[in-house]
């Protein structure tokens, strides 16, 4: 494979960087605008929701508008075990750009009818039990197995759908992109990226999306080798799809770790990621690097952190997910456009460095100024962590954590760990050995300058603002 091949270059010390300046393993993305979304989409995997909840997703949008989203509900955190599944109908009407989650668009949703199926008699029970409780639904004992049951419908009756905090809100934000791999140009994977569901279960119903959950992927034209995407789509409320069982593994923190395509936070801030882990003495180091758009073209700014961390237990939270706490002790900040760098100035007193002497492209040490008030960000910091690792389709390691709490603040406390996940990183390097020097050296940063880039007025206000919104997201 051409994609193996490629690995052996650059030398090792410089595969990570090189990985970051080519996401997607180097694929064209072009972003619709509006999106199209006409068609029938899946997940990739099992995924993970704040509760924690383990689902797959198979959802079909219409030429008239309407929808028909399957979302099964599984016992495990490999789906392999599906507990029951929700059959929801309704319609979706786009609406504008977002100017939020730039690169977004923004739709209205109505929901016509809900049914649930459940797999298997607990269940049913448990389902049945959680409606009566919460609306007066049927009672334990009434549901069987394998019979649909209607949850809501336009006709009347109670709305239960409140019942099990449900909401289809996650259709409120969307955004489709075309993937186009070298190996096969002709036909693009496409994705569709629906809106994220809040951390905290008692906010799921009134919360607006502001940034993605994991992509889903057209059932047509699927990634090559994506099993989940073909189970999942030849699945239906009767016949959920059961994935093929994975043995659970170790979370091994060492080597480094990269992001694989751009990020998406809430509050507008994209970023990519890279972390180093040194097991042999529990320290880390991380570079989180920032841009104003969504494809991670036009850099902000870049933070190094470096502290301590430890291995917790298994979390008995969230199945399959490990607990670890990280500390931040040492961090460095370099701004890379004029807007950051004119707001890192504006700070005054000694909260961010030396105060009025922020220049483009110049690294400064925060660490003795106990951190940067301007981003928020307090030292020394310790935050609660959730990890967990899978392999890809290729056998590469991917490395999970947790998600940030959508409220903005930080994971500072161990009730306020996460129960779901970011983004994967993907090794990029079995080793901790960094490339000589470290990180501020230009040479061997991802961020390119872009010089004959001026962000207009409108854009610098709207990163000022972004940049002023950052309180607390950047470790993790
Ligand atoms: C919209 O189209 C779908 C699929 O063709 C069809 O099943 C559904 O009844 C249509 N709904 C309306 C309101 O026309
Ligand atoms: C439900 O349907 C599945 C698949 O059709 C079947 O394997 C299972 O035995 C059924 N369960 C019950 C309790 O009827
Ligand atoms: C931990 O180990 C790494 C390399 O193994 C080294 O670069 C780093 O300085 C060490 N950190 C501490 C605090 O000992």
């Amino acid at each position: 494979h051409a994609l193996e091949q490629s690995l052996h270059w650059p030398p090792k010390d410089l595969q990570c960087q090189h990985m970051l300046k080519r996401l997607h393993n180097g694929a064209r993305i072009t972003v619709q605008m509006p999106p199209n979304v006409e068609g029938h989409w899946v997940s990739t995997s099992c995924e993970v929701r704040p509760g924690p909840e383990f689902i797959t997703r198979s959802y079909r949008f219409y030429r008239n508008h309407t929808f028909r989203a399957h979302q099964f509900y599984y016992a495990d955190n490999h789906c392999t075990t599906p507990a029951y599944t929700l059959v929801v109908r309704g319609r979706v009407r786009l609406r504008q750009a977002s100017w939020i989650v730039r690169g977004g668009t923004e739709a209205d949703y109505q929901v016509h009818r809900v049914q649930a199926v459940c797999h298997a008699a607990g269940a049913a029970e448990e389902l049945s039990r959680r409606l009566e409780r919460n609306c007066g639904g049927p009672g334990p004992g009434s549901w069987e197995p394998n019979v649909s049951y209607e949850l809501w419908g336009e006709a009347g009756g109670c709305d239960c759908s409140r019942g099990i905090n449900f909401a289809m809100h996650e259709l409120q934000l969307l955004r489709v992109e075309k993937q186009y791999l070298h190996r096969n140009p002709d036909h693009p994977v496409e994705e569709l990226f629906l809106g994220d569901i809040h951390t905290e279960l008692a906010q799921r119903m009134y919360y607006r999306p502001s940034s993605y959950q994991p992509p889903l992927q057209n059932a047509k034209s699927h990634e090559q080798g994506c099993i989940a995407c073909r189970i999942i789509t030849r699945s239906d409320e009767l016949h959920p799809p059961i994935l093929p069982p994975r043995a659970e593994l170790a979370v091994a923190l060492h080597g480094q770790w990269v992001s694989q395509r751009c990020e998406v936070r809430p509050e507008v801030l994209f970023l990519t990621r890279h972390f180093i882990f040194h097991d042999d003495n529990n320290t880390w180091e991380g570079h989180y690097y920032h841009y104003s758009d969504p494809v991670c073209k036009h850099p902000t700014f870049s933070i190094y952190a470096r502290g301590r961390y430890s291995r917790g237990m298994h979390s008995t939270r969230v199945m399959g997910g490990t607990e670890f706490v990280f500390k931040v002790n040492h961090m460095r900040v370099m701004p890379m456009d004029l807007a950051t760098t004119s707001l890192l100035n504006v700070f005054s007193g000694d909260e961010c460095g030396s105060q009025g002497s922020w220049q483009v492209g110049v690294e400064q040490d925060v660490t003795h100024t106990d951190g940067c008030v301007a981003l928020g960000i307090r030292l020394p910091h310790t935050e609660y962590e959730l990890f967990r690792m899978e392999r890809d389709t290729h056998g590469r390691y991917l490395l999970y954590n947790g998600q940030r709490p959508s409220d903005g603040s930080s994971p500072d406390r161990p009730d306020k760990r996460a129960t779901s996940y970011q983004a994967p990183l993907i090794q990029c390097s079995a080793s901790s050995h960094r490339p000589e020097g470290g990180s501020g050296r230009r040479a061997d940063h991802p961020l390119k300058l872009s010089n004959g880039w001026r962000a207009s007025r409108p854009q610098q206000a709207a990163e000022l603002m972004a940049l002023s919104a950052i309180i607390m997201h950047l470790i993790g």
